[in-house]
């Protein structure tokens, strides 16, 4: 069967019966992936029943993001289990895409600069955090991926429900969070069973707390914004729109006319269904921003040309006053800070590729047909890393997107996918790490102390350093 389905693609000429190279599923090598993606645009490889296309070439990957009608996002088997089988993100097709336009509002420009001051205040209180490790060591290196996980959590949590959502609970999630990653191993597919003390087991148990927390807070923001408060977290906003929504049905129902019309209609959504979705934002963005947080943290250490000139470029938007809060305005002016950003996501691509499955046979080429219900994944490192758009691909260069011509390889921009599924947050993102790095350049020195396996790179889900880099931070003098 293996045989029959590999076809003229490349891949093992045999597979171990049955298992496969299961060893190597179980503890992924970044070095392998690379040399699957060297070995052929398609390839493939089987463990256990699963039978995985990988598509590295780039236009190859497009066509998987953009064939909705043979393909759907998959993750993995248990995400559904760990998200709720009817979360929004496993729709398909029209229902898909009318949930998500209602979600579109909660990231315009105008709903993003409402959540600016609660994220100021969880830098404030992360980058404290941070020189208070060092001082409690000693003033010797910590490895800061599991703090960096967390202030991510935190700036979730507080963005999605601001100050309806305590800090312990916060804490408990940031902490426990790390056991859905851990269930959820994109690539760890063998083990993605149902079984009591297994990893995915004790993945679902933190989702279903987590869940639980989520609504409560989705209850107390209904009520805040009955009473008329102004939104400043992304479930106010939300909550808001479904208001705006009713308001306006009812005033047409009673017969007014001369009604404005919101820009985008919405139903009313419970608690649980808030949360739930909330819920998909934080499983979307937890490992991914932790990866670019990681890596910003320690290329801008090794990078002392590149941080004078962000942190120059930040005090001088800021007026001189390197305590200004940060707004949209500002965002606007910070073209440097902006191409940082895109490199660094460039050249550590927190995803390297999404998982999706075959719904029907997908003849991918005019060659191959992915076979239904083999996994297919498209990649986006191998784009990103395309000698032919970004000449010296492995080389951290911010320049090439102001005097290069990266800004123009929008076809290799594979950073946040393509097509119907692609990234929700993918005008939110650099926002928000424009807002962390400049703020941090700003109030913070640190240094990077490298070990031999800095530059190795572990994917856990996402890609970190494999020694969890090691830093220490300094307040600015
Ligand atoms: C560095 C940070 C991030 C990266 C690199 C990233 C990247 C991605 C990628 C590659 C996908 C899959 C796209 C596809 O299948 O075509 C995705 C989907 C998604 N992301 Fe992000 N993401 C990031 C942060 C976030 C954040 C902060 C949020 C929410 C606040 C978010 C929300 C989502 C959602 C909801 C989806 C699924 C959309 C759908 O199925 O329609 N992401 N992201």
């Amino acid at each position: 069967m293996y045989i029959k389905r590999k076809g003229s693609i490349a891949g093992p000429p045999f597979k171990i019966p049955f298992m496969g190279p299961f060893l190597q599923a179980l503890h992924p090598k970044f070095e392998s992936y690379l040399a699957q993606w060297a070995s052929g645009p398609l390839s493939c490889v089987s463990v256990f029943h699963k039978f995985v296309v990988l598509a590295s070439d780039r236009d190859l990957a497009h066509k998987v993001f953009k064939s909705p009608g043979h393909v759907k996002p998959c993750i993995v088997p248990i995400a559904e289990d760990i998200m709720g089988s009817r979360a929004w993100i496993f729709l398909q097709g029209k229902s898909h895409a009318e949930y998500r336009r209602g979600l579109a509002g909660l990231f315009t420009p105008k709903a993003l600069s409402t959540y600016l001051p609660v994220q100021e205040k969880v830098y404030s209180d992360y980058f404290d955090k941070f020189v208070d490790i060092t001082q409690a060591n000693g003033g010797n290196p910590t490895q800061f991926m599991g703090c960096f996980r967390e202030i991510n959590c935190a700036l979730s949590c507080r963005t999605f429900f601001g100050d309806y959502i305590s800090q312990e609970a916060v804490k408990k999630i940031a902490n426990d969070f790390y056991l859905v990653t851990a269930a959820l191993e994109l690539v760890n597919i063998p083990l993605s069973m149902y079984i009591p003390f297994t990893k995915p087991w004790l993945g679902k148990r933190t989702a279903d707390a987590v869940q639980v927390e989520f609504a409560k807070c989705a209850a107390a923001c209904k009520a805040n914004m009955a009473s008329g408060a102004k939104p400043t977290c992304i479930v106010d906003q939300w909550v808001l729109h479904m208001m705006d929504s009713k308001s306006y049905y009812e005033q047409v129902a009673a017969g007014e006319t001369n009604v404005t019309k919101p820009t985008s209609l919405i139903r009313e959504f419970t608690n649980l269904e808030i949360a739930q979705t909330l819920f998909t934002f934080l499983f979307a963005s937890q490992d991914a921003s932790s990866s670019a947080t990681t890596w910003l943290f320690q290329v801008l250490a090794q990078r002392p040309d590149v941080l004078g000139r962000l942190r120059e470029e930040n005090l001088s938007v800021r007026g001189g006053d390197r305590n200004r809060p940060f707004d949209l305005n500002m965002y606007e002016s910070l073209p440097y800070t902006n191409a940082v950003i895109k490199e660094l996501l460039r050249h550590r691509p927190p995803v390297i590729f999404v998982p999706y499955i075959a719904t029907k046979n997908f003849p991918i080429t005019p060659n191959y047909t992915v076979p239904k219900g083999a996994i297919v994944v498209p990649s986006c490192y191998p784009a990103l890393h395309d000698p032919v758009a970004y000449p010296n691909p492995e080389v951290f260069d911010p320049e090439r997107w102001i005097t290069g011509d990266a800004e123009s390889k929008t076809k290799n921009w594979l950073v946040f996918g393509a097509g119907a599924h692609d990234c929700l947050a993918r005008k939110y993102v650099p926002l928000i790490m424009a807002h962390m790095i400049g703020k941090a350049a700003l109030e913070l020195d640190w240094k990077h102390h490298a070990t031999e396996r800095s530059e190795e790179i572990r994917v856990f889900a996402t890609l970190f350093p494999m020694d969890g880099c090691p830093l220490t931070f300094t307040e600015r003098s």
